[in-house]
């Protein structure tokens, strides 16, 4: 590619919204825990770990990344892996991230819901005031669990209503439809919460209107499936309803062969609000820039692109308005010359 071009997505300032904050553990991380916590852990190395991220599917990945989470315990682990991530990001030029995190994976293990709010939010906080990056948090349910499990996962998140801005819907995706989840999203819509869901990932289209019209989301996270549905995709465009797509997650759990086959060039040309993001960078083989730098390596994709893709990674943001075209002017003025 391009080396001014490359240079461009790489330099320009930009948003992530798709980061799962366990799936930023990377292999030294997940080894220095376990040793700090002692918990066993079923790889003899951190080579040992790494060759072991070659996924067939989403729950090929599912299942190691909560085995990688299983080391988890403390709120400095919970500071220590969100101050890793804000610091990659920060070398990204990422000024805003609104960040996931899965309270049931910890909280199944015995693991307060405070201590892992209040280790993410500490590095936040310091991500702010030391190097002007904003950021906040997305909590999201697993919906291979119970709506009843969501329900009290809700309950116990209240006394932290302040720490986190929204609610998600992650993990298996198959047989786990967005309707599963209508009266805990209801409940959420009710709290003021923002709403957003996994949907059109593996699952089919069908998942993204039913997040839209069910549970009412504000974006959709991944959402590439919705070209096989014409009216869907003309919808999401009419709405300009965000679609948050992760490209090297797509290739590393097989939802297209290969980068050169990926839909983010035509769902741009369809008019969607595309955004680009890493999912979960320390198993899918990158950050956001790294993500930047493969999709533009491998799609016929232009300097009106990159342009769009960050303006657009602040418009489908969460930040107030007036934070929102402080973002937006940053953009337009980095384009200018
Ligand atoms: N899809 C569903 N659940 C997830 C993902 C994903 O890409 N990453 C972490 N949890
Ligand atoms: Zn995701």
């Amino acid at each position: 590619m391009d080396e001014a071009l490359l240079r461009t997505v790489q330099t320009m300032p930009k948003a992530e919204l798709h980061i799962h904050i366990e799936g930023s553990l990377e292999p030294e991380l997940i080894f220095a825990l376990a040793g700090r916590n002692n918990v066993p852990l079923a790889y003899a190395s951190v080579e040992d770990l790494r060759r072991a991220y070659a996924f067939d599917d989403l729950q090929s990945f599912l299942d190691i990344y909560y085995a990688g989470a299983s080391v988890l315990l403390t709120e400095q682990d919970f500071y220590d892996m969100t101050r890793a991530y804000l610091q990659r990001a920060k070398a990204d030029n990422v000024r805003h991230a609104e960040i996931f995190f899965d309270p049931q994976t910890h909280t199944a293990r015995g693991v307060a819901f405070s201590v892992v709010i209040d280790g993410i939010t500490r590095a936040l906080r310091e991500a702010r005031t030391q190097h002007g990056m904003s950021g906040s948090l997305i909590m999201c349910f697993l919906r291979h669990l119970s709506e009843e499990d969501a329900f009290s996962t809700l309950e116990q998140a209240l006394p932290h209503r302040d720490k986190f801005i929204g609610v998600g819907l992650d993990s298996s995706e198959y047989g786990h439809p967005p309707e599963k989840f209508a009266r805990v999203f209801a409940r959420c819509r009710e709290l003021g919460l923002h709403l957003v869901a996994h949907a059109g990932e593996e699952g089919p289209p069908a998942y993204i209107q039913t997040a839209l019209d069910v549970l009412q989301v504000e974006r959709i996270d991944h959402g590439v499936r919705c070209l096989e549905d014409p009216a869907l995709t003309r919808r999401l465009a009419r709405e300009q309803v965000p679609l948050t797509v992760c490209p090297l997650s797509n290739i590393k759990l097989r939802v297209f062969n290969q980068l050169h086959e990926h839909n983010l060039l035509a769902l741009l040309e369809a008019d969607i609000a595309a955004t680009v993001n890493s999912d979960d960078p320390a198993y899918f083989g990158g950050y956001i820039n790294d993500n930047f730098a493969a999709v533009f390596e491998a799609l016929p994709l232009r300097r009106e692109h990159a342009y769009r893709l960050a303006r657009n990674s602040f418009t489908a943001s969460f930040l107030d308005p007036q934070a929102k075209q402080q973002y937006l002017n940053e953009v337009d003025a980095f384009f200018e010359h």
